[in-house]
């Protein structure tokens, strides 16, 4: 999708740049030395953290950022260009995995969003909460029933704002607004621009229906079937945690925000009993440039990302004492798990030529199309460009007699959450072959979304400014590539309805070329790539599990004053695109900052005095 329009379309366009009395580039500006809280990384769950410890006027929080604020660019606030906003653009930390056994050994591009608002200001918008079980099984594997979907639920309403779709159009039957936040921040809608997909979409819930049942709101704890798809656009712009939830109260003098700042590491402050207090954090702005360090007096809040934040912990001696012994970093406390554990969805793009004039594709084969498009949305918010890829999705089961079950025991939280995902694109969607420059296209996108492979974050040097060696462990167990050839099959199914016969021509090569299953093993190989979901990297356990890095409350296993609120803290990947779920997560996290909750050292404190 990067070849979409060119950047030169979007020069005259910079006319906005954003200054905030609040924020600052140079760490000596900084106006204090003193802060109660001081959160790394200004992302998706590190603003919503921001913004609701700075309500209380009494608290002064810093949020420290490596990236720089949003800057005007229209990119950033345009649904349909998403995907130009990444990998390798100014906006991006340009990871790369480790080559993946499961795709063939293809080394896959991982980026994350360095930038104001996070991976929240270059993501693809879906909006999916995922199953009620998948709450609950967190709730259950915690010992804490706030992460419970009931428990969450306050959290889901006080972070939407639902907002009418760009075009206006009545969306009764497509969602249901019960379901749904009013008042929140995060403004979130359904399509605001019909395309030719929908109808047949639609056609075939009902013609196929005991496969394909339609889901009026997939966000109402249960996700099966095929609905349409809410996504965090509102008035047919992004709406990210930088919008929503930083930008916003910028003004609040109790709020620091220092950017282009990357934190190298949390520093030991003290002490109480054997328990270390991690209450300092260093920071740079180049390998080379000159440290600082200040203290927080209540906390530190690591909100730095899935890649991150156990990168952060390792560079502090947290994490698998003897690999940091091996790196020369001298461990401070021993967490095995600090960056393992890594859960990602792989992401297949299934093309199709079809019988039609009319895709998105003309954007890419005609530049005055897409002038207009973008001139349309410029001037009032309308048009092809409101919407991301794909305005049906739909999340399935693998049948509960399927055979794998017999040697592989089912990984989803419960019986309504999904195996794999299917996305209905119009146009040609895919990040692993490039558009052909021709032709008119639908892509039906194949999501594994319980994968039992596992990958991994591990330090490549004790330089913070140096990447990290990312294993994302795609496709690379039994059940996850057979899950993923199931998902094209059930994707094959989809297209036998009888709405779709007059409109696709055929499958692109080489899909159209194979004809065994071991054909469409390797093709599943070539062709995946990912959705760039990875989380469980600081993974929540109970208070008394010897495996995981944080505890229910989300304070750092064996530490005071340091507490993750970010992707990495899920101890199973969700059935659902994660930041809905972070989002609600992040919204309980601030509560339970603000009201200091550390059970699990009480507990502790409790078991060692009745032991006593
Ligand atoms: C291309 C792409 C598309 C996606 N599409 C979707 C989608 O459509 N729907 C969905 O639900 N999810 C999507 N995701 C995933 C989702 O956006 C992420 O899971 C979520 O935003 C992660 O939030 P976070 O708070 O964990 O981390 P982030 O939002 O990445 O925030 C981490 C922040 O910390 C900063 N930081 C990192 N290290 C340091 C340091 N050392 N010092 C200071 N600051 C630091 C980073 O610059 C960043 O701002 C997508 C992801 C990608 C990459
Ligand atoms: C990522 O690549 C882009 C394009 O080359 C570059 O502008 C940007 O600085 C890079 N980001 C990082 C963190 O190196
Ligand atoms: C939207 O459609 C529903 C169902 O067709 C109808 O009952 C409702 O009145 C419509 N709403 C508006 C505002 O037109
Ligand atoms: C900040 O700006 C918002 C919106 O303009 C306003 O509602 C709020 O009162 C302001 N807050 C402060 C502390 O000035
Ligand atoms: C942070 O606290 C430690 C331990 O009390 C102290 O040695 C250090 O000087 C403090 N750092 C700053 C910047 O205040
Ligand atoms: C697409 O355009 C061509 C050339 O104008 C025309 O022959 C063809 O019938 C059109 N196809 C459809 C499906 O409209
Ligand atoms: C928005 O602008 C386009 C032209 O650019 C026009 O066709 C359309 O009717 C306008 N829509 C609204 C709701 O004003
Ligand atoms: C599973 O059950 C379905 C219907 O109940 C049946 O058609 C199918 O053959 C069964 N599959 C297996 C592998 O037993
Ligand atoms: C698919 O098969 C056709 C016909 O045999 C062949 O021409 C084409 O090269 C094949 N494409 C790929 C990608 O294998
Ligand atoms: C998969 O890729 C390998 C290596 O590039 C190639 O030899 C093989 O033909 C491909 N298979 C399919 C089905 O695309």
């Amino acid at each position: 999708m990067h070849s979409l329009l060119s950047s030169s379309l979007f020069v005259s366009l910079f006319l906005i740049h954003f200054t905030f009395a609040t924020t600052y580039t140079d760490p000596s500006k900084l106006p204090n030395t003193q802060y109660d809280y001081i959160v790394v990384g200004a992302g998706t769950a590190g603003n919503v953290i921001a913004n609701r410890l700075t309500e209380s006027s009494k608290i002064k929080v810093l949020v420290i950022e490596a990236g720089a604020a949003r800057d005007g660019n229209p990119q950033l606030d345009i649904p349909l260009l998403a995907p130009q906003l990444s990998p390798d653009t100014a906006y991006t930390w340009n990871y790369t995995t480790t080559p993946q056994p499961g795709l063939n050994n293809r080394v896959i591009q991982y980026p994350r969003g360095k930038i104001v608002g996070g991976t929240s200001s270059i993501n693809w918008l879906f909006w999916t909460r995922g199953a009620a079980d998948d709450y609950n099984r967190i709730a259950q594997v915690t010992g804490d029933p706030g992460w419970s979907w009931l428990g969450l639920m306050p959290y889901m309403y006080k972070n939407e704002k639902l907002t009418p779709p760009a075009d206006g159009h009545n969306t009764s039957g497509q969602i249901t607004p019960s379901l749904h936040g009013k008042n929140g921040p995060l403004e979130i809608s359904v399509y605001g621009y019909a395309n030719e997909l929908d109808d047949k979409v639609v056609q075939t819930t009902k013609e196929l229906s005991s496969d394909f049942p339609y889901n009026q709101d997939q966000n109402s704890g249960n996700p099966l079937g095929i609905g349409f798809l809410q996504a965090s656009i509102g008035g047919g712009k992004r709406s990210s945690s930088a919008s929503a939830y930083l930008e916003p109260v910028l003004n609040r003098s109790n709020l620091d925000v220092l950017l282009q700042t990357t934190v190298t590491k949390v520093i030991q402050t003290g002490k109480t009993g054997d328990i270390p207090i991690f209450r300092g954090v260093q920071f740079a702005q180049s390998s080379s440039g000159p440290l600082y360090a200040l203290n927080a007096t209540k906390e530190v809040i690591l909100s730095a990302g899935s890649i991150n934040t156990p990168q952060i912990l390792m560079l502090s001696g947290i994490g698998d004492a003897k690999a940091l012994q091996s790196l020369g970093i001298n461990p401070v406390l021993d967490l095995p798990d600090v960056g393992k554990n890594l859960q990602d969805h792989s992401l297949l793009s299934n093309l199709f030529e079809v019988n039609s004039n009319n895709t998105f594709d003309n954007i890419f084969e005609d530049a005055a199309v897409a002038g207009a498009d973008l001139n349309q949305w410029e001037t009032n918010k309308t048009g092809l460009f409101v919407d991301t890829l794909g305005n049906n999705v739909g999340w399935l089961r693998l049948p509960q007699n399927d055979t794998i079950f017999q040697k592989v025991s089912d990984p989803t939280a419960g019986s309504k959450s999904p195996h794999y995902e299917l996305i209905m694109c119009d146009g040609w969607a895919s990040i692993a072959d490039p558009h052909p420059g021709t032709g008119h296209w639908m892509t039906l996108v194949t999501n594994l979304i319980s994968p039992t492979s596992r990958g991994s974050v591990t330090l490549a040097s004790i330089d913070p400014f140096a990447a990290p060696i990312i294993d994302a462990g795609l496709l690379n167990s039994d059940f996850d590539i057979y899950t993923m050839k199931q998902a094209i099959k059930s994707a094959q199914k989809f297209l036998t309805g009888s709405a779709w016969k007059d409109y696709i021509v055929a499958p692109y090569a080489p899909l159209g070329n194979v004809t065994t299953d071991a054909e469409l093993e390797q093709y599943a190989r070539n062709h995946t790539t990912t959705v760039w979901h990875p989380v469980g990297t600081a993974a929540m356990s109970a208070c008394d599990a010897a495996h995981g890095v944080v505890d229910p409350d989300l304070n750092v296993k064996g530490t005071i004053g340091l507490r993750v609120v970010d992707a990495s803290i899920f101890p199973y990947i969700p059935g659902a695109h994660p930041q809905a779920p972070l989002y609600m997560m992040a919204e309980r996290a601030a509560d339970l900052i603000k009201a200091g909750t550390q059970l699990c050292y009480w507990y502790d404190r409790l078991f060692w005095w009745l032991h006593w």
